[in-house]
């Protein structure tokens, strides 16, 4: 199919129109069990993601920028888009109660929604990824991860629910708040991402099953922490700069500051993202439930792969909402020579 990026708004014919609504519903016949309730609760996630997008893109322009002056769990300072995001995407879906349970970057325990006498899924997320960059109009984004709850009562819903390997996800996805706003996500058939048309407020499939190349050009990683990297990863640093144009090398580095906005970048056109173990954060700085898990489970549906340096992040037993995990996720070629530095192979 033609993407619409070739077809500038107003030239499409009406079979280009597939808006996200509509191609989950279509995803539905992959899960007759689901009787249509994962598809309400992904555009009940669409949803929230358009009244995100609406705060982040006149943030300039509304008195939200700035520090909200708290601090969240992770000992950041949160600034007023963070909470709004978060309160939004609480409100905006909690209301339905199709989720039982839901866990946030931003609170520290679960949240339990005031409506959740129907819902059998969880919903994990990151409502502002990037929130370092929200006032110099760099990309941000929302994260969100969904699972099945382990039992069949919402009412008894529990952390444990919260707490599933990444291989349990149903459905995982991210919406990146750019140049355009784009949401990306897989129900594990695929990976799909839709381009917001502010003209008729909706999100239209741009980019049908997203494949990330075996290999790319760019690496992502805050070399500022230099000082702070294991002998594995400074020797990594050293190896991707060498010139060896049989190896494509030296990669060009490519460093956002939000991790949603260098995975996709990354995801289109090929390259790995590292977030290493540092001597300040042994587990590196991302976290495993709504950071991690969503953005493997998408890569690995790509194409890619996901790893902390050793093992599928994927297959990590979780033993905290907001536990991290060192992160090496893109194209599959660069992310296992990422690895063979960190396990001291090469
Ligand atoms: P968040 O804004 O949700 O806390 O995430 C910020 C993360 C991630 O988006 C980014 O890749 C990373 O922090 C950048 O960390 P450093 O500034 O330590 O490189
Ligand atoms: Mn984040
Ligand atoms: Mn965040």
């Amino acid at each position: 199919m033609e993407s619409l990026i070739n077809n500038p708004p107003g030239t499409e014919s009406m079979s280009q129109l597939i808006t996200i609504e509509r191609h989950i519903l279509e995803q539905q016949k992959y899960f007759p069990e689901a009787h249509g309730e994962l598809t309400e609760l992904l555009n009940d996630v669409a949803f929230a993601a358009k009244l995100v997008r609406r705060e982040v893109v006149r943030a300039g322009l509304v008195d939200i920028l700035g520090f909200a002056g708290s601090t969240n769990v992770q000992g950041e300072e949160v600034k007023k888009l963070d909470l709004f995001a978060n309160e939004k995407i609480i409100n905006a879906i909690g209301q339905h109660g199709r989720f039982a349970v839901m866990g946030s970057e931003e609170n520290e325990g679960i949240i339990i929604p005031p409506k959740n006498d129907s819902g059998s899924y969880v919903l994990l997320f990151d409502p502002l990824d990037g929130s370092s960059n929200i006032d110099v109009n760099v990309s941000v984004g929302t994260i969100f991860s969904i699972y099945r709850i382990k039992g069949d009562d919402p009412s008894k819903a529990s952390i444990s629910d919260c707490l599933q390997h990444g291989y349990e996800q149903v459905a995982a996805g991210y919406v990146i708040y750019g140049s355009s706003v784009v949401m990306v996500y897989t129900t594990g058939h695929g990976v799909h991402g839709f381009t917001y048309d502010p003209t008729i407020g909706e999100f239209l499939l741009s980019h049908e099953n997203i494949v990330t190349p075996k290999s790319g050009k760019y690496y992502s990683i805050n070399e500022g922490s230099y000082e702070q990297f294991n002998e594995g990863t400074k020797k990594y640093l050293d190896y991707i700069k060498k010139e060896d144009p049989a190896t494509g090398r030296p990669y060009s580095t490519r460093y956002i500051g939000s991790l949603v906005a260098d995975f996709h970048r990354n995801l289109l056109v090929g390259g790995v993202f590292i977030y290493p173990p540092t001597s300040k954060h042994a587990n590196g700085k991302l976290r495993l439930m709504y950071e991690a898990n969503p953005l493997a489970f998408i890569c690995e549906q790509a194409g890619g792969r996901a790893t902390n340096g050793r093992e599928r992040i994927l297959d990590i037993q979780p033993t905290e909402l907001h536990q991290r995990t060192p992160l090496y996720i893109g194209s599959t070629d660069d992310v296992i020579v990422a690895e063979e530095f960190e396990q001291g192979i090469r």
